[in-house]
């Protein structure tokens, strides 16, 4: 599915061939995967296979994280989207910002424009979305977007050689309704 979503700041549009250098920037940003079961990347050739997994996506129908741009200069500052979408009514999001972008409601200003789409447009019944426990910014993202964190999947992750809880966050239509 290609989705392009607009908030005050922000674009959110599929990655395209020539966001090489964007995604590489994402990529070998260390801050950004230290929570990821996913490594940093550190050659390009690596990035250019992640880049050309992504399109295939796209081209099969298949959801994955896309471009998020700053609305006024066109500044790539890292990914968002909805990365599955169980019979359109149970929806599963995620984002991953650039180190530098940090601290500015990115995160939570595309959180909630995806919430928005996905509760009204698609008409799901549920969104959920994944954090490792120590990582308190995102879940602090999830919780200032109205998200309720369900409960606690331990020893969920292993990254680093470490097992790490996870916490699992959903949100229901009627939560939505509630607080828009
Ligand atoms: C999580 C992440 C996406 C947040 O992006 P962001 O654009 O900085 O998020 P926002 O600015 O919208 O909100 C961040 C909130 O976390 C808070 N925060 C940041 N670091 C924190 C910390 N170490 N402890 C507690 N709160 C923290 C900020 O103060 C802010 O909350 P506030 O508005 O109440 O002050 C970004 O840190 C990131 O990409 N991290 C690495 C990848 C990642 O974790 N992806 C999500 C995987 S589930």
């Amino acid at each position: 599915m290609s989705i392009e979503i607009e908030t005050e700041r922000l674009v959110l549009k599929n990655y395209c061939k020539t966001d090489l250098d964007n995604l590489h920037k994402l990529k070998s940003d260390k801050l950004v995967w230290k929570y990821s079961t996913k490594q940093v990347v550190n050659n390009i050739e690596q990035t250019r296979n992640c880049l050309l997994t992504i399109l295939k996506n796209y081209d099969k129908d298949k959801f994955d994280f896309q471009a998020l741009f700053i609305k006024d200069n066109l500044e790539y500052i890292g990914e968002a989207g909805i990365l599955s979408l169980k019979q359109n009514y149970r929806a599963v999001i995620g984002y991953n910002i650039i180190s530098e972008y940090w601290n500015n409601g990115y995160a939570t200003e595309i959180t909630n424009a995806l919430i928005k789409y996905l509760f009204e447009k698609i008409k799901v019944e549920r969104i959920e979305a994944l954090s490792v426990e120590e990582n308190k910014a995102s879940r602090r993202v999830l919780q200032k977007s109205g998200f309720k964190n369900e409960g606690l999947l331990r020893n969920f992750a292993y990254i680093d050689s470490r097992y790490l809880n996870v916490c699992y966050y959903g949100m229901i239509k009627s939560d939505y309704n509630k607080n828009s």
